[in-house]
């Protein structure tokens, strides 16, 4: 199985699951959720029996395989929901593909589970390239498999807005689209590929993939990246930005000046993006407001924000850029929502105690804030970020740098050992990062998340990867290719799946780490340590 349960034992007796299987007790309705597909139907007395333990956690569950059947005992609804996750494991492949009655043999077992950490998540850029409502419910189902539980969603940069807005509509007709794309990266001259590359999530879709997530155990983190990365808002609002001035929605990578304005009229703009958000997608108890790679020139320059940073009493743009963020933290937690950040935002002080923090500048950081009292989910580019290359092989597709291994992922520790009780106590969790610069397409996205995600699930599930999940994984890649899973082989891409034109050789995580703190010189640099 994959990830690794707590406990499973073999036991001697097994069993025979039918297409229509019936399933009774008091979870009914996620266990049946889980194994969609096989047709599960409720019953009074089921083959499958879910009981409700409240001396389990909500995530936790124990499943006995017999001659009689399966019994669940689940903490809450995720148990009962994961708990025929790990039923569906124990199946043959095919019960992942669809098929029009089946006869699947259960081996007998009895498993004990509960996850290390509560924040298992992978994050989707959906504004360097756009990946449409379908590709994000079937992410999520992706995720369910492998017991991960936190989408989150990066809804703007500079190349892209993804969210229908009614109450600034610019914002989907104007920002959610560009005329063109760069092609190559970290060479001059530009190449541009000339093909116009837009799209964005109606309220209704929002509205959607948020229940859908919900019924499957995932939560949908949506991101709102400011006051930086601003480019494609303020081609629609320009007054909202720091100049006033139009700009462009971006067409090629890297980090721009564009930056919104911090004044009161800015603060209300996003206030209501966040009603809109929040009123969409349903519960949302997380909203990330970003604060990462923020380039404060504008705001240095500027006789108005200059006075009203002295206004408030402020000594540096940078403080202004903390009071900004902690407005929209403290609007959030007035909406029930709790804000998260990178890590440059923590960085800059002035942070509400409950908000997250993501250190994707390294773990040192992460220390840090958790030495001050703040959750973390542990995010650092090495080797969490999945747009690196997963080999240094001219072979692999373009991708920013080069290389981030499935067993540096199978390695990680997202709370080390090294660290304080008390700061491990403040690891919420892992993440895995998905940037799309150089991720074109949903195939593309298949390649780089798996099987590194899977590793990923391993790690935050069961705390860290054992000697053996080389090959429990190797009988995993059989459930990913019944589930039509475009992964990369661990002998690397098949044909189709090589590289394209224009990929940069062997650029090293710390060199394009270095880029990053030159062009954002107002933060202070924190450089990972790999
Ligand atoms: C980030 O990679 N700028 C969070």
């Amino acid at each position: 199985m994959i990830p690794r349960p707590s406990l499973l034992r073999d036991l001697s007796a097994s069993y025979v699951l039918t297409s229509g299987v019936t399933v009774s007790g008091d979870l009914v309705d996620a266990v049946r959720t889980a194994l969609a597909g096989l047709d599960p139907l409720p019953g009074d007395s089921g083959e499958i029996d879910v009981r409700r333990d409240p001396s389990l956690g909500e995530e936790a569950y124990r499943l006995t395989v017999g001659s009689r059947g399966v019994e669940i005992a689940a903490g809450g609804r995720a148990g009962a929901f994961y708990a025929a996750q790990s039923l569906r494991q124990l199946l043959p492949d095919a019960s992942y593909r669809f098929s029009s009655g089946g006869s699947w043999p259960v081996p007998g077992v009895r498993v004990e589970d509960a996850p290390r950490y509560a924040w298992r998540g992978l994050h989707l850029d959906v504004a360097r390239h756009f990946f449409p409502k379908r590709e994000i419910l079937r992410l999520i189902d992706l995720m369910a498999v492998h017991k991960l539980n936190r989408l989150h969603l990066h809804l703007v940069d500079d190349q892209g807005w993804r969210v229908e807005s009614r109450a600034y509509p610019l914002l989907h007709e104007v920002a959610s689209h560009r005329p063109r794309t760069a092609t190559n990266y970290y060479r001059e001259p530009e190449t541009y590929d000339d093909v116009p590359h837009g799209g964005y999530y109606t309220l209704d879709d929002l509205a959607e993939m948020g229940a859908y997530a919900r019924s499957r155990c995932v939560t949908i983190v949506p991101e709102i990246d400011v006051p930086g990365h601003a480019s494609a808002i303020l081609a629609a609002y320009p007054e909202f930005g720091a100049t006033g001035e139009r700009h462009d929605v971006l067409d090629r990578w890297g980090i721009s000046p564009a930056i919104l304005s911090p004044l009161p009229p800015t603060v209300e703009f996003l206030t209501t993006i966040f009603d809109e958000l929040l009123g969409a997608l349903g519960e949302t108890p997380y909203v990330h407001i970003g604060g990462d790679e923020v380039v404060l020139d504008h705001w240095a320059a500027s006789a108005e924000i200059a006075a009203y940073r002295e206004s408030l009493g402020l000594a540096t743009a940078n403080d202004l850029q903390a009071w900004f963020l902690r407005r929209l933290a403290d609007a959030l937690a007035e909406r029930g929502a709790r804000a998260v950040v990178w890590d440059e935002a923590f960085v800059s002080g002035g942070l509400r105690q409950d908000t997250v923090v993501m250190p994707w500048r390294g773990m040192n950081v992460g220390r840090r804030a958790a030495a001050a009292g703040h959750d973390v989910v542990a995010t650092p580019v090495f080797p969490l970020y999945f747009d690196y290359a997963e080999a240094s092989s001219p072979d692999e597709p373009m991708a920013i740098g080069d290389a981030i291994t499935l067993s540096d992922v199978a390695a990680f520790s997202p709370a080390p050992a090294e660290w304080t009780e008390e700061e491990r106590g403040h690891v919420l969790g892992v993440q895995a990062q998905l940037w799309t610069e150089r991720v074109p397409d949903a195939r593309t996205v298949d390649y780089r998340l798996w099987p590194r995600a899977c590793a990923l699930a391993e790690v935050a599930w069961a705390g860290s990867a054992s000697d053996d999940f080389p090959g429990r994984l190797g009988e995993h890649l059989g459930r990913l290719d019944a589930l039509g899973v475009e992964y990369r082989p661990l002998d690397g891409p098949r044909p189709w799946q090589r590289r394209r034109p224009h990929r940069p050789a062997g650029v090293r995580v710390t060199e394009v780490m270095a880029r990053i703190d030159a062009m954002t010189h107002h933060a202070e640099s924190t450089r990972p340590s790999i």
